[in-house]
């Protein structure tokens, strides 16, 4: 009845234990900071809004945004100007659009296991096979060159990478940037790089893909995470001229054009103080904190300790799949996300937020080591 591209394509597990949660459960679930954005950005959207800018903006996004963003990325990638630049719905399309540019049927694509959900079902949709490179949590989650080169054919077209990581909360460290620009490079494919959480790292700085170089990049970011403002739906993807161009090309044939006023918020966020994103970077760590600890007072629980984002992705001593462990924790009310849902490597791991309230996060841990000692 449907085109074959949507056999089989579903919303990720994560949306569906959402749907299927109460309202008073324990949401260990959602992958977004717990404040809401800082008052002179929701001011800025008011003011938008009053001020009449409620019409379509160009599909690449309001050129003072763009402009800004080129002075916030200057000092990163050098000679950047708009046209480097898609402004997106989200980064969520500037990644879909990007595979939708690059892919052909046939192509392969190296995606990050465990690794966030969009990435197979775009490369899918794109007609392409998603080929996932292992992450193992024995080398924490870090990159094994010899399994990536291996990975690679003469079909492959791009590598996704993701740090700091959705599920995993890793960074991935400079030896692991390193192999991956390098085998890149050198196998001329393009690197697609999802740098969400890069605002929010615990231990150490950020280390980008954007300072390697390369001229098949691809950088997606968004102004859901930093500025916390996930539901105006506002991200950004960096590129060479032609496939940024490709990308606001391809936008326009999904959304038209970014959200207007979400644009001028945008603009006073990325040219504002930043003293807000800090006191979430702040408050985010000790909430990390507190899940670490929480987690080591578990016996059938084992972290790698989370060095970014907001997920903690502790593996499980239990012979349940993680969707069952996920669905018996949601009966019992908490919700959290079956290890499963981010790849073959994800198995056997439960993935927590720790941008959740830390009573929240002690109760919900509490609840996860009864029902693993129930198994
Ligand atoms: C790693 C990662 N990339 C991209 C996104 C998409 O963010 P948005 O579409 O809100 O910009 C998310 C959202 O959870 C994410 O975790």
């Amino acid at each position: 009845m449907f085109a074959s591209r949507v056999d089989g394509l579903d919303v990720s597990g994560i949306r569906k234990l959402f749907e299927a949660a109460s309202k008073d459960s324990i949401h260990l679930g959602i992958g977004e900071p717990h404040l809401q954005p800082a008052d002179h950005v929701l001011a800025a959207y008011h003011d938008a809004l009053d001020a009449g800018e409620n019409k379509y903006s160009p599909t690449a996004g309001l050129s003072e945004l763009r402009m800004a963003l080129t002075d916030h990325y200057e000092g990163r990638w050098p000679g950047i100007e708009e046209e480097n630049i898609a402004v997106t719905s989200g980064s969520t399309a500037g990644l879909y659009a990007a595979m939708q540019v690059l892919v052909e049927e046939g192509d392969e694509v190296l995606i990050p296991d465990p690794g966030f959900v969009l990435y197979s079902p775009h490369t899918r949709l794109a007609g392409g096979t998603a080929v996932p490179y292992r992450l193992p949590s024995e080398d924490g989650f870090q990159v094994d060159e010899d399994a990536l080169v291996e990975s690679i054919t003469e079909n492959t077209r791009a590598i996704v990478v993701n740090s700091p990581a959705n599920p995993t909360g890793m960074c991935l460290d400079e030896q692991s940037v390193n192999v991956l620009a390098d085998v890149a490079e050198d196998h001329d494919v393009w690197l697609l790089t999802d740098e969400a959480y890069e605002a929010f790292t615990y231990e150490g700085d950020h280390v980008s893909f954007l300072d390697r170089g390369l001229e098949k990049l691809g950088y997606f970011n968004t102004f859901s995470k930093r500025y916390a403002m996930t539901g105006w739906r506002l991200g950004y993807a960096l590129a060479p001229p032609a496939l940024a161009e490709k990308i606001r090309i391809v936008g326009y044939h999904m959304y038209a054009a970014p959200s207007t006023p979400a644009q001028h918020a945008a603009l006073a966020a990325l040219t504002g103080p930043e003293d807000h994103t800090d006191r979430m970077r702040r408050e985010l760590n000790e909430r990390r904190q507190v899940t670490i600890d929480a987690i080591d007072r578990v016996d059938g629980l084992n972290l790698v300790n989370p060095t970014g984002a907001i997920y903690a992705f502790p593996s499980y001593d239990a012979s349940i799949s993680s969707m069952e462990l996920s669905m018996q924790l949601l009966e019992a009310g908490v919700v959290v996300v079956p290890g499963s849902a981010f790849g073959d490597e994800g198995e056997g791991h439960l993935r927590l937020t720790f941008a959740a309230d830390p009573s929240a996060i002690e109760e919900g841990v509490g609840v996860i080591q009864k029902a693993l000692e129930g198994t």
